[in-house]
């Protein structure tokens, strides 16, 4: 096994754990390296580095920080800094997409948000589901009107059926709403074949969360076969596939897939995180490739944070170097 394989588990606990939490996030040189994967604490930093990014041609996703919330009134503070976010960012919306609540449009959009359900009360004890349904629903609607996409992104198994669940509700009234679908789970290529069809916006990621052998693929080489078979599932059908993935592997089989399909550049899009693999971002773009950069602003980082850490041990040995020299 390798050590990175050990230090997985162990760093997605501590992403749980508030005890971990309160003790990372006092740490000073803990900054730099969330720095890296983080615009800022503010709107004003994600708008100011949604700037950048947009102007380099790439797309974006911006993801307001947060995640688990049990409480009714911040996940209410939750929905209206993405309503605040989503009048700002329709300064850079393309003309011509406002208010269409069609699907496919006319070209792709530029501008997405991404939200966590856990963020918009979905774990409440009472009504939960029905909670984070109604927020997410005033989100589209400003989304819609400001001309940006919206995607919800997966958590942990335990949400996945009610995240779906709330996702189907949505798209009745806001048909281009995506969601993410991560391969480790062993039901995904189910739910890929189920959510391919006409009109579909599906992200496809390997998957963060500590996941147990019963519902994931556990280990590298089962998690990327199960990524490239679902791929292969997304390719093939008639929705718009976004393939969120760093993994030179992934991305090539995504290209391969796209054109042994005859998908054309405007009919799939590539993904990656803020912070991760920048050269080969732009190489993309230079392609003239479709390149989405999703980007977390905001002060509730430690989960984003950590889960980077559990990915590439590497960063884990960077903060480890980082704090032995402080
Ligand atoms: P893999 O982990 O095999 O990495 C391949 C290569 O990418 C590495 O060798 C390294 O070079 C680089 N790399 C990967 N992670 C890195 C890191 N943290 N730091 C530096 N380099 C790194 N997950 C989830 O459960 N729910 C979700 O909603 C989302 N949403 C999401 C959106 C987008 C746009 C992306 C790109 C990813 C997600 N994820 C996610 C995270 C995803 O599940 C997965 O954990 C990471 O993308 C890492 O997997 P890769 O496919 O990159 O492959």
């Amino acid at each position: 096994m390798a050590p990175s394989d050990l230090l997985r588990p162990a760093l997605l606990a501590a992403a749980r754990s508030p005890r971990m939490e309160r003790t990372v996030t006092k740490i000073p040189v803990t900054r730099n390296l969330v720095d890296r994967f983080v615009a800022g604490e503010t709107e004003n930093q994600a708008v100011a580095a949604t700037t950048d990014i947009l102007g380099s041609g790439r797309y974006i996703s911006i993801d307001y920080l947060g995640e688990d919330t049990t409480d009714v009134a911040q996940a209410s503070g939750t929905v209206s800094h993405y309503l605040t976010l989503l009048s700002a960012l329709s300064q850079f919306t393309q003309d011509g997409e406002k208010n269409t609540a069609s699907f496919p449009p006319s070209s792709v959009r530029n501008v997405e948000v991404s939200l966590k359900l856990s963020a918009l009360g979905q774990f409440l004890p009472r009504d939960g589901h029905k909670v984070a349904l109604e927020n997410a629903h005033k989100i589209c609607a400003a989304a819609e009107e400001a001309g940006a996409w919206v995607t919800v992104d997966a958590e942990d198994h335990t949400t996945t059926d009610s995240t779906l669940s709330i996702v189907g509700e949505l798209r009745e009234d806001f048909p281009s709403l995506g969601t993410v679908l991560q391969a480790y789970l062993k039901r995904t290529e189910a739910d890929c074949k189920d959510l391919s069809g006409p009109g579909s916006r599906i992200r496809l990621c390997k998957g963060a969360y500590k996941e147990p052998a019963s519902v994931a693929y556990q280990g590298k080489a089962a998690v990327d076969d199960a990524y490239l078979r679902c791929l292969r599932i997304l390719m093939n059908g008639q929705g718009y596939p976004m393939v969120a993935s760093h993994d030179p592997v992934m991305v090539e089989a995504a290209l391969q897939f796209a054109e042994a399909k005859g998908r054309t550049a405007d009919e799939f899009e590539l993904q990656m995180l803020h912070g991760i693999r920048d050269t080969e971002q732009h190489r993309l773009i230079a392609e003239q490739r479709h390149l989405r950069v999703y980007l977390p602003y905001g002060q509730e980082w430690y989960g984003y944070f950590m889960r980077r850490l559990a990915e590439r041990p590497a960063n884990l040995a960077f903060f480890l170097r980082s704090l032995a020299s402080t």
